[in-house]
């Protein structure tokens, strides 16, 4: 199958493929997702082929506005309304209990709740109005990291599906931050661009991370979360910035690659192969070009070890540092 780069102006042939039960992958503010018609169970049942993705793990329902998730709940509570007004269109995706039997189990992994999603980019609010919920996970193979430009999809996906509506680079480049919302208590499952702070300030809710965020032992309630994820090749060594004379000196007999701020490659006068996340030391910056680094860096005939920035986890930090603890399958440089 040939895979189309569909630009803004072909949206309704994009909408079409994707009527006619094929997969066109799609832009979002955080990262590309791998779209089908919700109600689709064929065109579903391919995004996880596609993918390459374990059948269990549950889609998120992205929706073009707060209407349309109401076929699918028996009511949206004041709270989550809230949220909705507060974060809609945005990084925030919200797990609502759905009305028995109004999805499919092949978008839910057959639980009683499903994830739901607006995401904040009008081409694709658009591509949404016109045919209806698409799921979307990210639009990577499974176990790479996930795509921040239509070019990224097209690499892990030509071939498997109709084509990508090309949106240009995403901006916040980490996925959405996952809640969910019991007996007045929001837990983040997956932390993102919306942040404990943000959500507590919205909602007058209490705010917690899932245990297993704080805790390696525990398990996950987001079933994706468990899969290891965004692992290169290359072996990832994650350095905080006062350690990288050190690192480099304890790995000066290997090829190393770098990937920091322009300001700290400036600073150690970084002469290796280089990656820059950000300009000055932001983690929303570096937040932006994690995916894209570790795809540019993943090259075993080039390098031994990827040296990467870490952060205070803090803010959106916690997020970029929760990929990148994962790439680097929580290996610490003089940890
Ligand atoms: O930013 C994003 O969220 C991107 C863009 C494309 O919207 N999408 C994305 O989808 O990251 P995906 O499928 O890669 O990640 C969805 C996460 C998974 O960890 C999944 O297990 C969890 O959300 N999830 C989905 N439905 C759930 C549910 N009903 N209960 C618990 N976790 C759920
Ligand atoms: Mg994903």
């Amino acid at each position: 199958m040939e895979t189309k780069y569909f630009q803004p102006e072909a949206i309704e042939e994009a909408a079409q493929a994707l009527k006619n039960g094929e997969l066109v992958a799609f832009p979002t503010e955080t990262v590309y997702g791998l779209g089908a018609i919700a109600t689709n169970d064929a065109g579903v049942r391919q995004v996880y082929q596609a993918k390459g993705r374990p059948s269990d793990n549950p889609l998120i329902v992205h929706v073009a506005d707060k209407d349309d998730v109401l076929p699918y709940v028996e009511c949206i509570p004041e709270k989550v309304l809230t949220l909705m007004d507060t974060f809609w269109p945005g990084p925030l995706t919200i797990i609502l209990p759905i009305k028995a039997g109004s999805l499919s189990p092949v978008v839910t992994g057959g639980l009683s709740t499903c994830a739901f999603r607006m995401p904040d980019k009008k081409i694709t609010r658009q591509l949404i109005a016109l045919t209806g919920p698409l799921v979307g996970p990210s639009a990577n193979t499974s176990g790479k990291p996930s795509p921040t430009t239509a070019e990224h999809v097209y690499h892990d996906l030509h071939g498997k599906i109709a084509g990508i509506l090309d949106g240009g680079e995403t901006t916040v480049g980490v996925e959405s931050t996952v809640i969910e919302i019991v007996d007045d208590q929001i837990t983040i499952l997956r932390p993102g661009a919306v942040t404990p702070m943000m959500l507590q300030e919205a909602s007058d809710l209490p705010v917690e991370y899932d245990k297993h965020l704080i805790e390696e032992s525990e398990t996950p309630k987001a079933p994706g979360m468990k899969y290891k994820h965004y692992a290169p090749s290359v072996q990832v060594e994650i350095v905080y910035p006062d350690d990288f004379a050190k690192a480099l000196e304890a790995h000066q007999n290997e090829r190393v690659a770098v990937m920091a701020s322009q300001e700290l490659i400036d600073y150690y006068h970084i002469q290796t192969d280089y990656f820059i996340l950000s300009q000055e030391h932001t983690s929303e910056e570096a937040a932006t070009h994690l995916f894209a680094g570790l795809r540019a860096l993943d090259d075993t005939e080039k390098y031994d070890v990827i040296l990467a920035e870490g952060y205070e986890e803090e803010g959106l930090a916690v997020a970029y540092m929760n990929r990148l603890k994962k790439a680097a399958n929580h290996n610490f440089f003089g940890k």
